[in-house]
């Protein structure tokens, strides 16, 4: 879903991220194959549910992280981190700057089905790729070191549209071991919803809209326990945290989501972590 709203941003007028992948994904898996890949296919335009206003929301995202990640590249954290990679195409559409280790985490079928498809595309990463097969649920530090990761090099960890799917024990013990693996100069980006959406939430149009035309049901996919606040986790642990919602970066790009009553963005946040000191 995410892939198929980057490609829909890629082609519109005013995209604030490209990926040229992301189609491709899409394509290339069977339940997805049917989906709007241009601006022009998508039933009702910007009014659609899914494809118009939560995809801009992934656009603006994709574009928020896509410039996070590549400062806190070029301010020298080199070995970047992304957990639950998915279909994330970074590795191959960012201008990195020399000598960056990109380490993708996530479940092995998601990685085999992401490398047939770049394969068939012949596609070349712009920086030394390195995918982990691992459950980010359990204990997955191993795996990383056992990969080529330096716990003693600065890192650029992202966890883009993954805590929201984790129980809030997964999320707590993925927070302690980037916190523990993380040295001074090291940078992490992630997204949460603060609780579970509100009652009124619930009915917005988008979760009805996304099962009529995805059949994917969005609000069976997250987590419903109380989340843990691991902003608050961080700070304690001498990281500068800045949580932001998604509609500052709206009024700061001129495009994207903005509040609307009973809104199911209301209660996500983008949160910005940097390590000062060892
Ligand atoms: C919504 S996708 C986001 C993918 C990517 N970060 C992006 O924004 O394009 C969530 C990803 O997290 C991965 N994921 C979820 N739970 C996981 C787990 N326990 N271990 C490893 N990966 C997991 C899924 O396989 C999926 O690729």
């Amino acid at each position: 879903m995410v892939a198929a709203a980057r490609a829909i941003e890629t082609y519109r007028d005013d995209a604030l991220a490209q990926d040229r992948f992301a189609e491709h994904f899409v394509r290339a898996a069977r339940a997805s194959a049917r989906w709007p890949l241009r601006p022009g296919e998508v039933p009702g335009g910007d009014t659609n549910p899914l494809w118009g206003r939560l995809g801009r929301y992934f656009g603006l995202r994709t574009r928020v992280l896509d410039d996070f990640t590549l400062r806190s590249a070029r301010a020298g954290a080199r070995q970047v981190v992304l957990l639950g990679a998915g279909l994330d195409a970074r590795a191959f559409r960012l201008d990195w700057p020399p000598g960056c280790a990109v380490f993708e985490i996530d479940r092995a079928e998601v990685l085999a089905f992401k490398r047939k498809v770049l394969d068939g595309l012949r596609a070349t990463p712009r920086a030394a790729r390195i995918p982990v097969a691992a459950d980010l649920s359990t204990e997955w530090s191993g795996a990383l070191t056992g990969a080529g990761f330096d716990p003693a090099a600065p890192t650029t960890w992202l966890a883009e549209g993954l805590l929201l799917y984790l129980p809030h024990a997964a999320e707590r013990r993925l927070v302690d071991t980037v916190d523990r693996l993380s040295t001074a100069g090291s940078a992490l980006a992630y997204e949460v919803k603060l609780a579970a959406p509100p009652p009124g939430a619930r009915n917005h149009p988008v979760y009805s809209s996304t099962e009529r035309q995805t059949g994917v049901d969005l609000l069976a996919l997250f987590d419903r326990d109380p989340r843990p606040d691991s902003a608050a986790t961080l700070a304690a642990r001498a990281w500068s945290t800045a949580v932001r919602t998604p509609f500052d970066y709206t009024r700061r790009y001129g495009r994207g989501p903005l509040p609307e009553p009973d809104d199911a963005l209301a209660t996500n946040r983008w949160i910005f972590a940097a390590r000062t000191t060892s």
